[in-house]
């Protein structure tokens, strides 16, 4: 098999971390992009001739375009893109302010297309290449407390369903990814945002999610390593699944989500079709 190039966002730790590693092991060439990249250097030794640390903040579309041309010139190609960098906002939706959703929204959505804009035109050229994007399980359902960071991933889903088919053509494949919990810095206070704004509605829901999210921080089911794994697996495959859960729980909110819309389309079938013109009942 002829090694790879890959351009990952988030590189510094987590599942970036981890995906990076896992591509460098296997011979690939990696461009790991960070806000501060002297974390990957420190954390990858002894892959220097087929690793480029770059900055990245994927808010700026110019640190962006600059980080693809510099792997480029590098490496010549990009095969792979990971749009992984991102964290999640919690709180309800009116605890949150509009600088939050904002800030959310520009990491988890604007920055993966800040990214994928600058990358395209490579792969376009080429004529093939592999863009993965790390949406959620709660890509998949809505979850309180977590609507904003839903909306994020969401999006990201829809995005990537549409861009599959607008690039397919071109030999580019486009995936959305939906991990479950996994055990990164994601429940971790140095990534998760949290809000001081506190509306006595919804103290109850409040304090049950920060419960768990401190009872369960770095102490989720899924393991990190393996999920770097089945990414790797992924970029070999010619035909990529469209949407991929990763882990058990993401697995079950697949299945639980294909079966409610099973049930709502039977419920309101007569609804839903009652509303199409003369001419089309016809
Ligand atoms: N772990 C889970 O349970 C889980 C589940 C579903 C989805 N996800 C998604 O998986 C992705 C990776 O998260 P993780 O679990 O690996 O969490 P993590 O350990 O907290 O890592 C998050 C990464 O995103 C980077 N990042 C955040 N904002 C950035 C920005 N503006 N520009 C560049 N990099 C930025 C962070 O960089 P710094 O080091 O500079 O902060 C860090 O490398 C995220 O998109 C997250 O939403 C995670």
């Amino acid at each position: 098999m002829t090694a790879k190039t890959w351009l990952i966002t988030g590189a510094g730790r987590g599942f970036g971390h981890e995906i990076a590693r896992a591509a460098l092991e296997a011979g690939d060439q990696v461009i790991a992009t960070a806000r501060n990249p002297e974390q990957i250097e420190a954390a990858l030794p002894g892959h220097e001739d087929h690793l480029l640390a770059v900055r990245l903040d994927v808010t700026d579309s110019v640190s962006a375009a600059d980080a693809a041309q510099a792997g480029l010139e590098r490496f010549g190609r990009i095969d792979v893109l990971v749009n992984n960098a991102g964290y999640g906002q919690a709180g309800a939706f009116e605890e949150l302010t509009p600088q939050l959703i904002d800030r959310q929204f520009q990491t988890n959505v604007f920055g993966t297309f800040n990214v994928t804009r600058a990358v395209l035109p490579a792969m376009r050229a080429q004529r093939s290449g592999h863009i993965l994007n790390i949406s959620s399980l709660l890509g998949v359902v809505g979850t309180d407390w977590w609507s904003v960071y839903c909306a994020t991933k969401f999006a990201v889903a829809g995005w990537s369903e549409a861009l599959s088919k607008e690039l397919g053509s071109f030999g580019i494949r486009v995936t959305s990814v939906h991990p479950g919990q996994f055990s990164t810095d994601f429940l971790d206070p140095s990534s998760l945002g949290m809000t001081d704004l506190r509306i006595d509605d919804y103290r109850s829901l409040d304090a049950e999610r920060r419960d768990f999210v401190s009872g369960r921080n770095h102490d989720q089911p899924g393991d990190p390593q393996k999920f770097a794994a089945a990414i790797l697996t992924l970029a070999s495959l010619e035909q990529p699944p469209v949407r991929w859960a990763a882990g058990s729980d993401a697995l079950a909110s697949f299945q639980g989500r294909a079966a409610q819309l099973q049930d709502s389309a039977a419920q309101w079938h007569e609804l839903s079709s009652s509303t199409d013109s003369a001419a089309q009942t016809k």
